[in-house]
């Protein structure tokens, strides 16, 4: 039996974690895996946009948003155990994933790993190289920041590197509303997200290994993985697509959603299937 609707809950890797599930039954699945520290609402445009055609499901990775943190370290690893999890006790065997940032990270490990369950790759905003001495050095301070200033500061901060330079004039409510999600996420998964992501490990080396159609997407005023990185990626993957979003930066899909949901749907037309899932449609809130 399906549940569907927003904020739902579910066990997954002796978790709870939150989702959002909509779109029908009999439609192309597709995943989003969200940025750090972020939540599932900076897909819920995306979601709009995509519910007619597709079953669009969000959600909150561990320690982000509604989801819990558990007591394990976290590392990219975990975050792919939690989504391959996600998908077995909502039993879909193969879908269409969509990451940002670290959700690409995420996508990009999970796919190295369990290449079986995935039949599309969008790629946004993300890369495949592991943290360098120095990036590594900047998230060891950002710790001590944080233990110091605590998470309003450190979202400030953040803030300034996530956006098209135009966004801080005309997208006010955006900013505000991704700086929320900053805030409620707590300082100690912030830390613990931090130090999963400065461990990670390339995957840049199994680019070649990719048999699934990918569109990389970039903001092409992404100061954080800069449009080098996606165009590393492209010329890496066989027969990927490279599509550079104007007027946007690290969150392309926020700075300028039509052009974002323009191509992603254009790649999703071509690529998305169908899959067999089971159960029956339930609204927990029906
Ligand atoms: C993200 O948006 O997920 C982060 O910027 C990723 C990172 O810090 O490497």
């Amino acid at each position: 039996m399906r549940n569907f609707g927003k904020n739902i809950k579910i066990t997954a890797n002796n978790i709870t974690l939150s989702y959002s599930d909509e779109g029908a039954d009999n439609s192309p699945v597709i995943i989003f895996i969200h940025g750090f520290p972020f939540s599932k609402e900076m897909w819920n445009n995306q979601m709009e946009a995509l519910k007619e055609n597709y079953r669009v499901i969000t959600y909150d990775v561990r320690g982000h948003g509604n989801s819990w943190s558990g007591t394990d370290d976290f590392t990219i690893e975990l975050f792919v155990n939690d989504l391959i999890a996600l998908m077995d006790a909502l039993q879909i065997n193969k879908t269409t994933l969509c990451g940002l940032s670290m959700g690409g990270y995420i996508a990009l490990n999970a796919i190295e790993n369990h290449p079986e369950r995935f039949d599309a790759l969008a790629l946004c905003d993300t890369s495949c190289v592991a943290d360098s001495p120095e990036a590594k050095e900047k998230r060891m301070k950002a710790i001590e920041s944080i233990r110091e200033n605590g998470v309003e500061k450190f979202a400030d901060d953040s803030l300034k590197n996530f956006f098209a330079q135009d966004s801080f004039a005309t997208k006010k409510e955006v900013i505000a509303g991704v700086r929320e999600m900053i805030v409620n996420t707590t300082d100690k998964s912030i830390i613990k997200t931090l130090l999963a992501l400065s461990t990670r490990t390339e995957t840049c080396s199994k680019l070649a290994e990719i048999k699934v159609p990918v569109l990389i997407i970039i903001g092409d005023e992404d100061k954080i993985t800069p449009p080098e990185a996606a165009h590393f990626m492209h010329e890496n993957i066989n027969g990927s697509v490279l599509s550079v979003i104007e007027n946007a930066g690290h969150l392309s899909n926020l700075d300028n959603p039509n052009q974002f949901n323009d191509q992603l749907i254009k790649f999703l037309g071509k690529n998305a299937r169908i899959q067999k899932t089971e159960g029956k449609r339930k609204n927990p809130e029906a």
